[in-house]
């Protein structure tokens, strides 16, 4: 078997993990609690947001920096579901027409297009909160007081990362950014980036370390690389919504500059957020080199980023 063959294979093996604990943990809407009928049709919206066929790149993240330190799956588990679940909850809220007002995603109809807007708040809600419902789980698959602690630990990340100082605070800029209609500075950009984007893939580098116990110093090494992964992830993102294809993609492309948004490519030119990309995944990748552990897999997953066409 090649190595692209043995990458594509552990990749689909990793998302059909991700998708199981998803299933697993997802309300399920035709087989309520009993007396929790009335609420089906929220959990409908969220299992339709949440099992819509993303990349999982975020839980498949967790799952296999914990196993590259000797982590437990079982703790890991509850946090891959949670962090997708609150990962999903942004794209529906940022898909309503009060933010981006986006018609497709992933392939299909957005959530408030097929369930109403009112009802799409509520499945972000949902989403949100059952995020923190599924995480805290990892408590009763804790064996020791180190494991117990790491959970703790871990729960702060996941929060953090998502809230007003992580990608709620990127949220808030960007959309502040887009109502002005100018453009805007790069450290503004590099705030929306960081904070949008960026945090949520820290999030999941280093919830899969902290669970397995990794050393402080990769923790940290970690944390550094995911951010410069991160912002080039979204750089290349907006480059595809210049060069991407629709179909691939399962949106449309050119919502930027329709909306007249200010991204890397509308400040810089294509040429230059394309350089940027390489340029952060270079200096990532050589932080890679010093961590204590180290494994292809990974290694092949973020050099793809930059080379990624959806
Ligand atoms: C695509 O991820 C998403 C991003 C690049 C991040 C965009 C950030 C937001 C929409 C933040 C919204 C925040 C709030 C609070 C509403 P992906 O390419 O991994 O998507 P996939 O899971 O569909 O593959
Ligand atoms: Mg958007």
């Amino acid at each position: 078997m090649n190595h692209t063959e043995d990458f594509s294979l552990r990749m689909e093996q990793l998302v059909r993990e991700c998708e199981a604990a998803l299933d697993k943990y997802l309300p399920d809407p035709d087989s309520m609690p009993a007396g929790e009928a009335p609420a089906a049709t929220a959990a409908r919206a969220m299992r339709y947001s949440v099992m819509a066929g993303g990349k999982r790149l975020r839980p498949l993240l967790i799952a296999r920096i914990s196993d590259l330190y000797g982590g437990r799956r079982a703790l890991a588990e509850p946090f891959m579901a949670a962090l997708e679940m609150i990962h999903s909850y942004s794209l529906v809220h940022d898909d309503l027409p009060a933010m981006d007002d986006d018609e497709y995603r992933r392939g299909r109809k957005t959530t408030h297009i097929v369930f109403g807007e009112g009802m799409a708040v509520l499945a972000g809600d949902g989403l949100l909160n059952f995020a923190y419902e599924t995480a805290l789980t990892a408590f009763d698959a804790a064996r020791t007081p180190a494991e117990t602690a790491a959970v703790v630990r871990a729960l702060r990340i996941l929060s953090g990362n998502a809230g007003i100082y992580g990608m709620v605070g990127g949220q808030c800029a960007d959309l502040e950014a887009e109502n002005r209609g100018q453009e805007i500075t790069g450290e503004t950009l590099e705030y929306i980036h960081s904070h949008k984007t960026a945090c949520m893939i820290r999030s999941a580098f280093q919830i899969g370390a902290v669970l397995a116990g990794a050393p402080e110093s990769d923790i940290e090494r970690l944390g550094n690389i995911a951010v410069r992964i991160g912002i080039a992830f979204q750089i290349q993102d907006d480059v595809l919504d210049v060069t991407g294809d629709s179909e691939e993609l399962g949106k449309p492309t050119g919502s930027d500059e329709q909306e007249g948004k200010s991204t890397y490519v509308s400040l810089y030119g294509i040429e230059k957020a394309v350089e940027k990309v390489r340029l952060l995944t270079d200096e990532a990748l050589a932080d890679y080199e010093s961590l204590t552990v180290r494994d292809d897999f990974l290694r092949a997953l973020l050099e793809q980023l930059v080379s990624r066409r959806k």
